[in-house]
């Protein structure tokens, strides 16, 4: 079957297409129905099936046989380890880890936030939640305390499953402190922690609430998994929008399992058994489902990687990985290549590895950049296929299904919607826009399974942020355009949303952290090219009346107010103090006109600005920061 094929009979009879799919996992009771379309434009997937995440991912495979394979392959150059978890020993450690959360009161519906570094106890964290029909929430370990408290606001759990520290090429960072400093600020108090000690750092516990992690595991009485709905949420993950309350995505168990096990044959090209690597982090979207889940459910091998493209120890590691583990699908961030080939551009360190069993790259998470897809395509020698998607979808939304049938690359496309999506771009007023025009990108709803019906504690933002700009479809928050082959080109985010380095930012939030110093008195954070992460903020402030004072040290301190408030994640740098922000005569901060001129684009100079002269004071400071690049 070709894609336009199969894309054609999912179009002819979604549900059933869908049902079909559905046939591919494990259901203790089957689901009658497919789509769940009563509190439309609200829709839910396989409602009345009965099934388990845990159960798909580790259980059958064990019960099928495989139980010797390894499930999980640790490779942690920052520590100097490597470890394989097979999928026996996987079971029985999420087994005995959803036991001991069960015997301390964790069941079916409770929340259980997760904050690790890359170790495969993650995994083992998140899928022992699910065993019990526990529903997890990961926090990247890149966000400070503050960031950490809200989400243990927001999701309320009973436990917090933390490592007591993660490990970064230049420093050990205590992830612990962290989560005292969270919980001590949060409303809400969990009822317990389970920390896992490493050796790098062991972590001070709080008596009568922390539990050593091997403690608990060796105490407990293995539990065993719960079915649940189709419609039960496996997990929540925290992403950001335009405010700096976090958007809670909300992921249902059936639709999960089913759209990601058709992923990793018909869009990663991998059979059961092999290698596939997704060098990202748990805490991602991309770690969710491609180092946690995907993987698993359809028995591959998965890769836990805890370094870096470079520095651990060099811009070799990738290839090393990919040959010694015997790799056959690989999935980055653009921004990890480019980090590879600003150290070795001619990627010498190649040589010295044989990494031919490698057949393909799938990039995501950000732009593809076409000179890095050329670069990598260069020096792989395999296709790169680049795919577009979000936390919100869990998975593709335009890519090369290569495991169908290998698509024409067009360089600077995804390619082409997956089945499930049906992708329209529309002007303002929700008409459809012409083949080359640019225009906000939607999709007709429902959304496929294995996406988001909702946002935890949050029905209304849903409807409202997603649902509301153009009737009857969800809003991606992107831009861009369709070409005569139907291949879509993404453009632009059409928020206050930026991608720094594969990871998903809002500026908004920075403001509102910049807002807090004492001498300022009005800010603005914007996105600016990089060479390297794609994109990183700028902040521009203004001071206070008769605040005289030098401007490094202010940098300095708002600096050190976003690395302490969000985390060094928000690789917040360059900021400038101005004298004023070019608004529009109602008072509008015109942010996407100060990007422009950050960017070194041509400036179309809104009719409705107060005073265009602003943006020239804009550009010269933007120089001195050393921008535009390149
Ligand atoms: N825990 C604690 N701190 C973390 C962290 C974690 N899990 N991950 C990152 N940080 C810190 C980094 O140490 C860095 O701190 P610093 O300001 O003190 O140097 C800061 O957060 C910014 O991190 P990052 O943006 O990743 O920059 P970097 O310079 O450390 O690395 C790359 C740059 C390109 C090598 C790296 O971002 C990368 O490998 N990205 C591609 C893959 C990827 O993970 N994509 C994610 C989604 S698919
Ligand atoms: P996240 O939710 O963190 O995965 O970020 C999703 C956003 O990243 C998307 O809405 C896009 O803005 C951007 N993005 C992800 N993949 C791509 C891609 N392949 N091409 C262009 N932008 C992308």
């Amino acid at each position: 079957m070709s894609y336009a094929d199969v894309y054609a009979a999912w179009q002819a009879d979604p549900e059933g297409w869908w049902m079909e799919q559905a046939r591919r996992i494990h259901w203790h009771r089957f689901p009658r129905t497919a789509l769940d379309a009563s509190r439309a434009p609200l829709y839910e997937w396989f409602p009345d099936g009965l099934t388990n995440t845990c159960y798909n991912a580790v259980d059958r495979h064990v019960a099928a046989g495989h139980g010797a394979q390894a499930a999980l392959i640790h490779d942690s150059p920052v520590t100097g380890t490597k470890r394989t978890i097979t999928y026996a020993e996987l079971q029985t450690q999420c087994a005995a880890l959803a036991g001991a959360l069960a015997a301390r009161g964790v069941g079916k519906g409770d929340r259980v936030v997760i904050y690790m570094p890359m170790v495969p106890e993650a995994v083992v964290a998140m899928l022992a939640c699910t065993r019990i029909g526990a529903i997890h929430s990961v926090v990247f370990g890149g966000f400070a305390a503050d960031e950490l408290a809200k989400r243990i606001d927001d999701a309320e759990p009973k436990a917090v499953i933390a490592g007591s520290c993660g490990i970064e090429p230049s420093r050990v960072v205590a992830y612990k402190p962290l989560l005292d400093r969270a919980i001590a600020q949060a409303a809400h108090k969990p009822d317990f922690c389970i920390v896992l000690q490493r050796d790098a750092l062991r972590a001070e516990m709080t008596e009568g609430r922390d539990i050593d992690w091997h403690a608990a595991l060796d105490g407990a009485t293995p539990a065993d998994c719960v079915w649940v709905e189709g419609n039960h949420p496996a997990y929540i993950l925290y992403t950001s929008g335009t405010t700096g309350k976090p958007k809670g995505v909300v992921r249902p168990t059936g639709g999960h399992l089913v759209a990601l096990n058709w992923t990793m044959k018909a869009i990663y090209d991998t059979d059961p058994g092999e290698v596939f690597w997704a060098a990202s982090d748990v805490g991602w979207v991309v770690g969710h489902s491609y180092i946690a889940y995907a993987p698993l459910i359809h028995r591959n091998t998965s890769i836990v990687f805890e370094g870096k493209p470079v520095g651990t120890p060099d811009a070799g590691t990738y290839w090393r990985v990919i040959e010694e583990h015997g790799v056959r699908s690989f999935f980055t961030a653009p921004t990890a290549f480019r980090a590879i080939r600003r150290e070795d551009p001619e990627a010498a360190k190649l040589a010295k590895y044989d990494i031919s069993g490698l057949r393909a790259l799938y990039l995501a998470g950000e732009r593809a950049d076409p000179d890095t897809i050329q670069w990598a395509r260069k020096v792989l020698g395999v296709p790169v296929y680049d795919h577009w998607w979000q936390t919100e979808t869990g998975w593709t939304i335009a890519g090369n299904p290569t495991g169908i049938e290998k698509l024409p690359v067009k360089i600077g496309s995804p390619t082409l919607p997956m089945p499930g999506y049906d992708v329209r771009i529309l002007a303002p007023d929700g008409t459809e826009q012409p083949q080359g025009e640019l225009g906000a990108i939607a999709i007709r709803l429902p959304l496929p399974p294995g996406t988001f019906p909702t946002l935890w504690n949050a029905e209304d933002r849903y409807r409202e942020g997603y649902l509301s700009a153009f009737p009857g479809f969800y809003e991606t928050g992107d831009a861009g355009m369709m070409d005569e082959d139907g291949y879509l080109w993404i453009m632009a985010r059409t928020d206050d949303v930026i991608n720094v380095a594969g990871h998903r930012l809002s500026t908004g939030l920075m403001e509102e952290v910049l807002a807090t110093h004492p001498d300022v008195a009005e800010c603005a954070v914007i996105g600016v090219r990089d060479a390297l992460k794609g994109q990183v903020p700028m902040g521009f402030v203004c001071l206070s009346k008769g605040i005289d004072r030098p401007e490094d040290e202010i940098r300095a301190e708002l600096v050190e107010l976003v690395r302490d408030h969000i985390g060094p994640v928000a690789a917040f740098r360059l900021a400038v103090v101005v004298d004023r922000l070019p608004k529009t005569r109602s008072g509008k901060i015109l942010r996407r006109t100060m990007a422009s001129v950050a960017d070194g684009e041509a400036v179309a100079v809104p009719a409705t600005i107060d005073d265009p002269a602003i943006l020239d004071e804009i550009a010269a400071r933007v120089k001195t920061l050393g921008y535009p690049q390149g």
